[in-house]
């Protein structure tokens, strides 16, 4: 039985900065609304690079940093809810854009949660026998789907990816995991809708632009969310303490100020980095884990116990404890 090990991380975010004081010159909004109900400050925001273009970005990092060449990836998954299209998937475009001729690739579409299930899943590969290394990554332009006109979701969203490598290991690195979806709260977040259209049905409605009931996203990731945290890390058989670091996604700064309250967990236990970059979506928490890292937070190699925690639509929500 082989395990599986994140063995490099990396991020890459558009150069273009919108700050809140940019937002309030095109819309009914302000520095301080923003700041204090959010934590947001500014976020990046693509000019012209597609959300493929992001994450080969990354994947370049990676292969880079670990010294591998494309052709020995096994695989590439890309976590993502603003493809460059249904067809080629995203991360078929990332394989022909770094010329990894051997690796399968494919897109996992769970909304913010989507990273925690694409190394969920890229997890089972490795540990599965024939796949030793992938890449699995969290890439978006939200900013193609926010709806510019509403300022209660516009002000919320950025742009960017992260992501790791993911290689055989001959011990275990995943000590615990459980994901989750609640189909019937669909409606609380929704962007993509496309209606029928052929000459032999009835016209469907289109909904490409993201809404989101926010209250209530904010209300099941305190209650849900947390203690859903807090039964995975007592199923890998520790106390919420004795995790070194909570990698949650990346929404609200008051949102993990209460989850840390519900779960009893330090609140300096949680980094956040939502100031910088707004919601990334799939792409918040591998940005987190890769920014620790590269500030000292967390050393690969250190064994250091870390819990990663995505939430969002679907509703979806997954936790991963890990050994980095
Ligand atoms: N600027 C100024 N005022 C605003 C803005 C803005 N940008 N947006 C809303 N307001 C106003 C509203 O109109 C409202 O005014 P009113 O009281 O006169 O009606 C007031 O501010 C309060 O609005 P609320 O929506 O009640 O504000 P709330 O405190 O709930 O904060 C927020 C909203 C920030 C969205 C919060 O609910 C939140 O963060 N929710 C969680 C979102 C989340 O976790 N998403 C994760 C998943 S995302 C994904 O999967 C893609």
């Amino acid at each position: 039985m082989s395990y599986a090990k994140i063995s490099q991380v990396a991020h890459y975010v558009p150069e273009q900065i919108i700050t809140n004081d940019n937002l309030s010159q095109i819309m009914d909004t302000n520095d301080e609304w923003i700041k204090t109900r959010t934590g947001i400050e500014r976020r990046h925001i693509s000019r012209n690079q597609t959300t493929s273009d992001l994450a080969a970005e990354v994947a370049k990092k990676l292969l880079v940093k670990s010294g591998l060449a494309a052709e020995e990836l096994d695989f590439i998954l890309i976590a993502t809810i603003t493809p460059d299209s249904n067809m080629p998937s995203t991360a078929a475009r990332v394989q022909a854009a770094i010329g990894a001729t051997n690796a399968f690739a494919m897109d996992i579409v769970a909304a913010c949660s989507g990273f925690i299930f694409a190394l969920a899943t890229a997890e089972k590969f490795i540990r599965s026998g024939p796949y030793k290394k992938g890449l699995v990554i969290g890439s978006e332009t939200l900013s193609k789907i926010v709806d510019w006109s509403d300022r209660s979701t516009a002000v919320l969203f950025g742009d960017g990816a992260g992501g790791v490598l993911l290689e055989e290991a001959e011990q275990q690195h995943f000590l615990a995991e459980s994901i989750h979806s609640d189909g019937s709260c669909a409606s609380s977040l929704v962007s993509g809708v496309v209606g029928l259209s052929s000459p032999f049905s009835e016209l469907g409605e289109n909904q490409p632009f993201l809404t989101m009931e926010g209250r209530s996203i904010f209300d099941f990731a305190v209650r849900r969310v947390s203690k859903s945290i807090k039964e995975t890390v007592e199923k890998a058989g520790f106390s919420v303490n004795e995790i070194d670091t909570y990698l949650l996604h990346q929404a609200n700064v008051r949102l993990l100020d209460k989850m840390a309250k519900k779960m009893g967990v330090d609140r300096e236990k949680l980094p956040a980095n939502m100031m910088e970059y707004g919601n990334t979506s799939a792409a918040s928490v591998p940005i987190l884990l890769s920014e620790c890292v590269d500030k000292n937070l967390l050393t690969l190699g250190s064994s250091q116990k870390v819990v990663l925690c995505g939430f969002g639509g679907g509703l979806t929500w997954g936790t991963l404890i890990v050994t980095i």
